[in-house]
């Protein structure tokens, strides 16, 4: 049984499910291509027409500041929409630009607002937003000549900037971000000289690709990409697929709940994305790709998963990128696989929308799962019952929906508090998950 009670922050209640997860699925436009297909419509010249786009709230956080920067950009009431572009040249917004609780849109907006020679900018976020670290995007930026001001000496929003005419340089990034990479790339569109950036392990390459499909002029060798700046984009039509990341959820649900047969449609499998395909394989999932396709430069395949009798692994080193936002996720799998899972290198979780490593050890510890914490990461013995309880999601959309799947194989009921934090990424989980689990009892 799935419950909804109590608006407007609601409490999911979910019961144990008896019967298999079943049916078939599609899950909504992938999140980081839906922001890439707003930046580089917005900064293009002419028309991009979007199909697919997410409808979550971190898209419309970026949609929203790039109307006050001078796009046009139809309402986002439909997953099909048009933006007219400003051609690279933005308006300087009469307010402050709000990235709500979206890394991803402050991060590469920051790098898009610097190279606007003579124009002052400020920015802020959530309260979750306030506090994650900028610095890995401001100082790059400034090593380029930017000037940048905010709290913690420019690590922190509320930010300010005031756009220069920069001088990109190869960039040697500590942390394989790809939203360190993109907010650099889309800093070198306006630059005469080529921008360089090398990452220690390769991270998502939506931009590569989409910057490629809109005229850039760049390329990829290895763990570095050369953009040289100056080439005018113009305006594309661009399929966003489903979003990996969402189909995790159903993915592992399928796994976990006996007697399931789930076929989740149209769902983007760009390598830098399918850690977890790889991952939950590796466990013992039963996983089959189907229909492989290309849709604008982007590998989109159907996935057809049944339950399946799950072994502990290792998580660990140049996998972890392409599944960092899995990873709370996984460690449910984990929880119901037979074994020792020790995750580590994911240190990079704790400066997500929560500390995502304290937030699942927590968590899991309440249900009764041998989870313990480490710097990096997490070590969960699987295999003991789960027990229904109350849980927390501390206003991250991933860890709520992990829980919620949690509370399918927990017994009793679970009792998930401030969910709304779910239409960040997934507006309609809700609704999905009480189709595949049929058993709708809401008010
Ligand atoms: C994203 C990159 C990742 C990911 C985030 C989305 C993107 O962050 O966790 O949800 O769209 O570029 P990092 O670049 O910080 O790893």
């Amino acid at each position: 049984m799935i419950e909804v009670v109590s608006a407007p922050n609601s409490v999911l209640r979910v019961t144990s499910q008896q019967s298999g997860v079943r049916g078939k699925i599609q899950v909504p436009g992938d999140k980081s291509i839906s922001h890439r297909a707003l930046f580089l419509g917005a900064l293009a010249q002419g028309t991009t027409k979007v199909s697919g786009l997410l409808l979550g709230e971190d898209p419309r956080s970026t949609a929203a500041c790039f109307r006050a920067l001078g796009a046009q950009i139809s309402p986002l009431n439909s997953d099909q929409i048009t933006i007219e572009g400003v051609g690279g040249d933005l308006q300087e917004p009469l307010d402050i630009l709000d990235a709500g609780n979206s890394g991803t849109t402050m991060r590469l907006i920051l790098g898009v607002l610097a190279s606007q020679p003579g124009k002052f900018f400020s920015l802020t976020g959530d309260r979750s937003l306030r506090s994650r670290p900028m610095a890995r995007v401001t100082k790059p930026l400034r090593s380029f000549g930017a000037q940048i001001w905010g709290r913690e000496s420019g690590s922190k929003a509320p930010l300010a900037v005031l756009g220069m005419n920069l001088t990109p340089s190869h960039y040697f990034s500590p942390i394989a971000s790809a939203q360190v990479k993109s907010c650099l790339l889309l800093a070198g569109l306006n630059l005469e000289a080529e921008t360089i950036i090398t990452e220690p392990e390769r991270s998502r390459d939506h931009s590569e690709r989409m910057l490629k499909a809109f005229g850039a002029d760049l390329r990829v060798e290895g763990n570095t990409v050369h953009l040289r700046g100056g080439a005018k984009l113009q305006g594309q039509t661009v399929v966003v697929p489903g979003d990996i990341s969402s189909a995790a959820y159903w993915l592992v649900a399928a796994s976990i709940v006996p007697g399931s047969e789930l076929l989740i449609e149209n769902v983007g499998v760009n390598p830098t994305r399918t850690g977890i395909l790889e991952v939950l394989l590796a466990m013992g999932a039963d996983i089959t790709q189907q229909n492989y396709r290309e849709v604008t430069g982007e590998p989109v395949a159907d996935l057809l998963v049944r339950s399946a009798s799950l072994q502990g692994v290792e998580i660990k080193g140049a996998v972890i990128p392409r599944l960092i936002d899995e990873i709370p996720i996984l460690a449910v799998a984990a929880a119901c696989a037979d074994g020792k899972t020790v995750i580590s290198d994911a240190a990079e979780l704790r400066v997500k929308e929560s500390d995502r490593i304290s937030a699942m050890v927590t968590e899991l510890l309440k249900l009764g799962v041998d989870v313990s914490e480490r710097a990096d990461g997490m070590e969960i013995v699987g295999g003991r019952p789960l027990h229904g309880c109350e849980l927390q999601t501390y206003e991250d959309h991933r860890v709520a929906m992990s829980l919620a799947i949690a509370g399918l194989v927990a017994q009793g009921d679970t009792e998930i508090a401030e969910v709304d934090c779910i239409k960040i990424s997934y507006p309609d989980f809700m609704a999905r998950l009480l189709e595949v689990t049929s058993g709708w009892h809401g008010d």
